[in-house]
């Protein structure tokens, strides 16, 4: 019987023709393709005035996206527990410090209620996740950050193509982070993006992302190098090389089939998993919603034993997240109660969603989970 994997990525014949005629044209590093995918960003999010900077993964985007908005020593970001400990550690590179925040039971955002109990005199942003490519509540967290003079960094990495009110994430509001990760919606291998409002964050953002030096961008983007430059500012090597945009590139021009296949997936779990005792599907039709993860929620106490269920049966599973506070090297930091994260957290379970997957595949994991159950 073969595996059926929790993530598989999507590699057509396409994405292997970008990448040859990448390496034909000879400019390996960040150049015109690293320009052309940043240019294809911004046309499938729609986005006006507003400026995108491609980076080598999300955690590298949402580090300099941080520092771009103004975040360092002293500071202090609230960030849900329920996320990858990707933006705890963005936060941490900064000399920030990192307060965690519960989240809400219908969409595993975060909880705004509880993230404005927990603003205080050091707090300069939030970032708030879109958990599993599911929006969180944005009205409320622009709410909150308007009140109280917030920055927010969006945190779209699972949340590429999701929209709100007809408006794609990182097409409104204030900053925005993605990532191409090798297991994301799409994927340049590793790859990440910064989206923002802001034309001078736009030069800061390229100027952090390269290490600094001010007149190299335009130069790559021709495939082309400055000799004499100027370093300007605290900057990294965090650029995304041509190679990489080029499998970012092929990916991006079948996200709407991509993501129509996922929510194909989504809708049929959905419908499997609606009527079964103890199980809690994603609450959503995902009309809106580009589907990164299929998380279910089942009963904690029975959670280990469909795992082992599902794998008799070659159901790769997986658990998104375990809460950043239980990790040693966080556990110090400041908190508000986690009441929701800490019941979730032992509930969630993650089930195999790819672009394209195979029928047999989706038929599959059903009839282990429902064989569970019954
Ligand atoms: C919620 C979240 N944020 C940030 C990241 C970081 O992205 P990357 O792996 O591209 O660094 C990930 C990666 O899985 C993630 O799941």
């Amino acid at each position: 019987m073969e595996p059926i994997p929790v993530f598989a990525p999507h590699i057509g014949v396409d994405t292997l023709k970008h990448v040859t005629d990448a390496l034909d044209v000879g400019w390996l590093g960040m150049g015109a393709l690293t320009k052309e995918f940043e240019e294809r960003i911004a046309s499938v999010l729609n986005l006006r005035d507003r400026y995108v900077v491609v980076t080598n993964t999300g955690t590298s985007a949402l580090h300099i996206a941080l520092l771009a908005a103004g975040v360092g020593p002293g500071d202090e970001v609230i960030t849900t527990s329920f996320n990858y400990v990707a933006d705890h550690q963005a936060v941490i590179a900064t000399g920030a410090s990192v307060v965690m925040c519960d989240i809400r039971d219908d969409n595993l955002g975060i909880d705004c209620d509880k993230a404005g109990e927990l603003i205080g005199p050091r707090t300069k942003a939030i970032i708030p996740l879109h958990f599993a490519g599911i929006a969180c509540d944005v009205e409320g967290v622009y709410r909150l950050a308007k009140r109280h003079h917030l920055r927010v960094v969006e945190d779209g990495c699972h949340a590429f193509g999701t929209s709100v009110d007809g408006r794609p994430i990182g097409g409104f509001g204030d900053i925005a982070c993605f990532s191409f990760d090798p297991v994301k919606i799409i994927t340049s291998i590793d790859g990440g993006a910064v989206v923002t409002p802001n034309r001078a964050e736009l030069e800061r953002l390229r100027h952090l992302r390269l290490l600094g030096v001010d007149k190299d961008t335009l130069l790559r983007y021709q495939n082309s190098r400055a000799w004499d430059y100027d370093v300007v500012s605290q900057g990294f090597r965090y650029h995304l090389t041509n190679v990489m945009a080029s499998v970012g590139l092929s990916q991006i021009k079948r996200l709407s089939e991509f993501i129509e296949s996922r929510r194909e997936v989504c809708r049929r779990y959905n419908a499997a998993f609606a009527d079964i005792d103890g199980l809690t599907p994603p609450r959503t039709d995902f009309a809106d919603v580009s589907p990164f993860i299929y998380s279910l929620r089942v009963p904690g106490n029975r959670r280990d034993s469909l795992i082992q269920h599902l794998d008799k049966r070659g159901v790769g599973v997986g658990v998104h997240f375990i809460p950043v506070h239980k990790h040693t090297y966080f556990r110090e930091a400041r908190r508000g109660d986690m009441a929701v994260t800490e019941r979730i957290c032992q509930e969630v379970l993650t089930l195999p969603l790819h672009s394209n997957m195979k029928p047999a595949w989706v038929e599959r994991v059903i009839e282990g989970v429902t064989s569970f159950f019954a």
